[in-house]
């Protein structure tokens, strides 16, 4: 590292509004990577960031460095299309879960990376890994070697790939840090990046349940990694998508997978289905009819299947997995009112699921797979005193009874 690094000085720049150098944030991403930049100086500068933000350049810098810090995927021969999605985050979106098979089915690669659970919101790892066995943490080759033969991977970032992404997202989870939009830009777009794409869609999330609270806000998000990607020359698509209410009708990790299976056998919520296909049609070019099929058919699930195996997920297990997470308190909520339900806040829902112990409150902490809640109720519905609202799955009647305040909080009823 150059003698003129000095972590501080970059640190207090950003915090004073200024802006840095290519050179500089390269230095600093590759300090943190190293650990001779501390958890606590980078703590400092997602604050500062937080806080100042970073132009466009910056923001470019920040993706490549954090990109640079790990290998990509390379491809001796590039059989079919290399294809993946990618969520900024929300609640209850299990879209990947599905999505991935799906586009697996469809003569496509998908090469898939993603995140743990993030401030509120769920991540796809924690939700694989409530799957007895699964492994998210593959070497490259392994990954290159599965994509090869099936189609699909699911992985997490890891020491060889896109460590800086692995280190700066646990830290972020947990310091307030999450919702800004050079960070999400970088994170999201240097683990894409990483993956060698040719097509990507990118799922930015406004509303209650997201980090961006406003439109206006997912479209300054959108435009930023739309910017990243088009310099990095693969083809981006976006779309927006309002998170007021969580997405299906389960919240947390295996709640989340067993609802992902229903899906995949024909069955679900239609918000949810709606959101796969619509990513699915842009990156594989095929029809909502020819993807319909592949899930009719059984392809998707035996093709989830197939992967859980590669990954080394019990199969015999994946059908049980709400026998295996049994919550010690599964509490059935009721409506006390006669209407129909015109909000269910999704931040207020994805907090409660956090406070259930869905996610994280120090980086070292471990999920609790078996806790949230499912059988939601959506907007729209028409219901009676008596009918149920949701059941929340918690670790004691202490949690449970927090959990239905909040929910009965976060539900209006008209
Ligand atoms: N998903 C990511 O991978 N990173 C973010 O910062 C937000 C969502």
């Amino acid at each position: 590292m150059s003698w003129k690094f000095h972590a501080p000085s970059l640190i207090a720049r950003k915090r004073d509004g200024g802006i840095l150098e290519d050179g500089q944030i390269r230095d600093l991403i590759k300090g943190f990577t190293a650990g001779d930049v501390t958890d606590a100086q980078m703590s400092a500068f997602a604050m500062a960031v937080n806080f100042q933000g970073m132009n466009a350049t910056e923001t470019a810098s920040l993706t490549y460095a954090m990109l640079e810090s790990g290998e990509r995927f390379s491809f001796r021969e590039r059989l079919y299309p290399i294809v993946d999605k990618h969520s900024t985050g929300g609640i209850g979106d299990k879209v990947s879960l599905i999505l991935a098979p799906l586009v697996a089915c469809c003569d496509c690669w998908i090469p898939m990376v993603s995140g743990r659970g993030l401030g509120i919101t769920g991540g796809t790892l924690d939700k694989l890994e409530s799957i007895p066995g699964f492994r998210v943490g593959l070497s490259l080759d392994e990954a290159q070697r599965q994509l090869e033969k099936i189609g699909v991977v699911m992985m997490g970032q890891t020491e060889q790939f896109c460590p800086a992404d692995k280190k700066f997202y646990a830290l972020r989870d947990v310091t307030g840090t999450v919702p800004s939009i050079p960070l999400i830009t970088a994170s999201i777009m240097s683990k894409k990046l990483a993956e060698s794409l040719d097509r990507l869609v990118l799922d930015v999330k406004y509303g209650s349940g997201a980090f961006m609270k406003t439109r206006e806000q997912a479209l300054v998000l959108a435009d930023s990694m739309l910017a990243v990607g088009r310099e990095m020359g693969v083809a981006v698509s976006c779309e927006l998508n309002a998170m007021d209410e969580p997405l299906g009708h389960a919240v947390g990790n295996a709640l989340e997978v067993v609802e992902a299976l229903e899906i995949m056998q024909g069955r679900g919520a239609d918000d949810l289905l709606k959101l796969v296909l619509s990513q699915a049609e842009k990156i594989t070019l095929m029809t909502e009819g020819e993807l319909l099929k592949r899930i009719s058919s059984g392809q998707v699930l035996d093709k989830f299947a197939t992967l859980v195996s590669h990954q080394n997920g019990c199969i015999k297990q994946l059908f049980h997995l709400a026998e295996i997470h049994h919550a010690d308190v599964i509490r059935e909520v009721v409506s006390l009112e006669t209407g129909t339900v015109v909000a269910l806040d999704a931040g207020m829902v994805g907090q409660s699921a956090l406070e259930l112990g869905a996610g994280r409150a120090m980086a070292t902490d471990t999920v609790n797979h078996a806790v949230g809640f499912d059988r939601l109720i959506k907007t729209g519905d028409f219901i009676r005193r008596g009918d149920l609202l949701a059941r929340i799955h918690a670790s004691c009647e202490d949690e449970a009874r927090r959990a239905e305040e909040k929910l009965r909080e976060a539900l209006r009823i008209e």
